[in-house]
């Protein structure tokens, strides 16, 4: 049975945590599709053409070892406001939204454009204080070196950019339901997602009996 969780919400606001951990509570398949958009513009960045590189991707672009750090972040949200760079993603996100056994997929557009007709849709978001000291504390213990006013710089303009692009902009869809997760812990985040989906009919995989969720 397919049934798809589409998660949204600007960057470093928790929805990437909550969308893995409600994956494994669920038994589901879960996409990050900010990757996609990250190897795309990781080969703009070498020089390739990102039209071409989004009709071309293969899951071995996906396992590069340079996708996560800021450079790869602000290259994937500039080839994002490209039309045709979203719409050559958009067939292998939608089949893997309804392929058998349950998704979630979490991103800008999904709830909005990729899966308007997804069972369950939540919008995750924190304050920009928030979402910059998590991602500054993230950077500083993977050794990166810098600032949490540059993390702060970076994650405003980069928001700033996937809002205002005229494509599938980021925004909550009408019927998202918003987690604001400013003044949560990750389990207490993951504990409202689980609960939300429960109610929208989501049933783990396996059929087993709730864990402590
Ligand atoms: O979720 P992330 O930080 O890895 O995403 C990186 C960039 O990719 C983000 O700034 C905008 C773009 N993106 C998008 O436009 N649509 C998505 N569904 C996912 C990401």
């Amino acid at each position: 049975m397919a049934f798809t969780v589409a998660i949204d919400g600007p960057a470093a606001s928790g929805k990437g945590t909550v969308s893995r951990q409600v994956a494994a509570h669920f038994g589901f398949a879960h996409l990050d599709t900010g990757l996609l958009y990250r190897a795309v513009g990781r080969q703009m960045l070498a020089g390739a053409d990102p039209i071409e590189a989004a009709r071309t991707l293969s899951p071995r672009d996906l396992e590069r070892d340079d996708l996560r750090d800021s450079d790869a972040a602000q290259a994937a949200s500039r080839v994002a406001v490209i039309p045709e760079v979203r719409a050559a993603l958009l067939t292998f996100q939608r089949a893997f939204a309804r392929r058998a056994g349950g998704a979630v997929l979490d991103g800008r557009d999904i709830g909005t454009v990729i899966c308007p007709d997804a069972e369950a849709k939540l919008f995750i978001t924190a304050s920009d204080d928030i979402r910059a000291q998590r991602r500054f504390a993230e950077l500083s213990e993977s050794g990166a070196i810098t600032s949490f006013d540059a993390v702060l710089a970076d994650l405003r303009q980069r928001d700033t950019r996937d809002q205002a692009r005229a494509t599938a902009p980021l925004k909550p869809a009408d019927d998202a339901i918003l987690i604001d997760t400013s003044q949560m812990s990750i389990d207490e985040a993951v504990a409202q997602a689980v609960k939300i989906i429960t109610q929208r009919g989501g049933k783990r995989a396996d059929g087993g009996a709730p864990d402590r969720q």
